[in-house]
């Protein structure tokens, strides 16, 4: 960018310099960046779903009314979210993916200057939105075997701590929070957000806990599971309180048309969509044990639909060149304690196999 203009100072000044939050590039630029054609592209890098949508979902998407505006208060999608969950739908709420509820969450509890904490390595955008909220982020490391270090979570927490994200399970590291951890944090009164995006994957969740604890919000993503990140459906559950607080400060039309169109369709057939998830489960575990006879390269174990990697002899850098010539792209991360691991989504049987050989030929 050219040097600081009028713009600039006008701006609030943590927004004129944030860091922003990297996301995954178009198949076509991938292609580019690797000197491949697009059609050779297999994206294992945004833990999306390689099936694309089902057939239904997209049929559902045909003939709808766009000319108007969006049911403002989710009437049918917190209904058959309701149904899905078995959550009252008064304890739900839908946003535009996951990230805009920890968007909203953030708007609603975190002002300048107070804390917000979460556990390194994971999933970035909840350090994103706390820098946009010009918060102070605490991200206290994870242990060796990635679980958090519940000591060092509590003694991080002080008076000017509003809010802790946990994803479970947690990406890139694939493992669960513990119930016993989950009540520790909650026991502080702060406001725990655990992040069951891969929930589908996982089939570990800890719901139950909204009985007890209105400062619980558990979040979950249409993005995955269901093989429609592209058109953003996320959602929360928790107390009826604090989601008719998150319902006043949403965007009126925050769900569009056709991403309400195409959960509904998802509910509908997720006997189908819940069968191809299971498959991308045996895929990672096709990976796994393929790992287990392949010297130079180990993983951690995962529950969700990707699975952490790490090189013994390669840097991540190298490892993901090697892997892109092959046309294979995977996630790597900017901390030091992942400068040896690659995220690696799970693919269709087909990519499986080309990823191994891939993998094979890398190492
Ligand atoms: C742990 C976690 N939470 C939330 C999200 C956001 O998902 P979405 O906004 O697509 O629902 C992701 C996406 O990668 C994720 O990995």
């Amino acid at each position: 960018m050219p040097p600081e203009s009028r713009l600039e100072k006008l701006m609030r000044p943590h927004m004129a310099e944030i860091a922003t939050y990297h996301g995954v590039d178009p198949s076509e630029e991938l292609a580019r960046s690797a000197g491949i054609k697009p059609e050779d592209v297999i994206r294992l890098n945004a833990n999306e779903n390689p099936y694309g949508p089902l057939d239904k979902i997209s049929a559902a998407l045909s003939g709808l009314p766009l000319h108007l505006y969006p049911d403002p208060n989710q009437r049918k999608l917190r209904s058959a979210l309701s149904e899905y969950t078995g959550q009252p739908a008064e304890r739900i709420i839908a946003g535009a993916g996951g990230d805009e509820i920890i968007d909203l969450l953030m708007r609603l509890f975190v002002e300048r200057g107070q804390k917000v904490l979460d556990c390194e390595p994971t999933f970035g955008m909840y350090a994103f939105s706390a820098r946009q909220a010009d918060a102070v982020i605490a991200s206290v490391p994870r242990n060796e075997t990635w679980d958090i270090d519940i000591k060092a979570m509590l003694e991080a927490i002080d008076d000017s701590a509003r809010i802790v994200f946990l994803a479970s399970p947690n990406n890139p590291t694939g493992n669960l929070l513990t119930e016993e951890d989950a009540r520790a944090l909650l026991e502080t009164g702060l406001v725990v957000c655990v992040d069951e995006t891969y929930y589908e994957f996982s089939n570990s969740t800890l719901a139950p806990l909204l009985e007890e604890y209105e400062n619980l919000v558990i979040l979950r993503s249409f993005s995955k599971w269901a093989g429609i990140a592209g058109l953003r459906v996320g959602y929360a559950l928790a107390s009826a309180r604090l989601i008719s607080h998150l319902m006043d400060i949403k965007q009126p039309y925050n769900i569009n048309i056709a991403g309400e169109a195409a959960v509904l369709a998802a509910l509908r057939h997720q006997g189908e969509l819940l069968e191809r998830a299971a498959i991308l489960i045996e895929q990672r575990q096709r990976l796994e044990s393929v790992l287990d006879d392949t010297d130079g390269v180990s993983y951690y174990p995962s529950r969700g639909n990707f699975l952490l990697c790490r090189f013994e002899r390669l840097t991540a850098e190298e490892a993901y060149v090697g892997l892109a010539r092959h046309g294979i792209f995977v996630r790597k991360f900017p901390q030091t304690v992942l400068s040896n691991s690659l995220r690696i989504s799970s693919g269709t049987p087909e990519q499986t196999d080309r990823l191994i050989d891939a993998l094979r030929s890398v190492v």
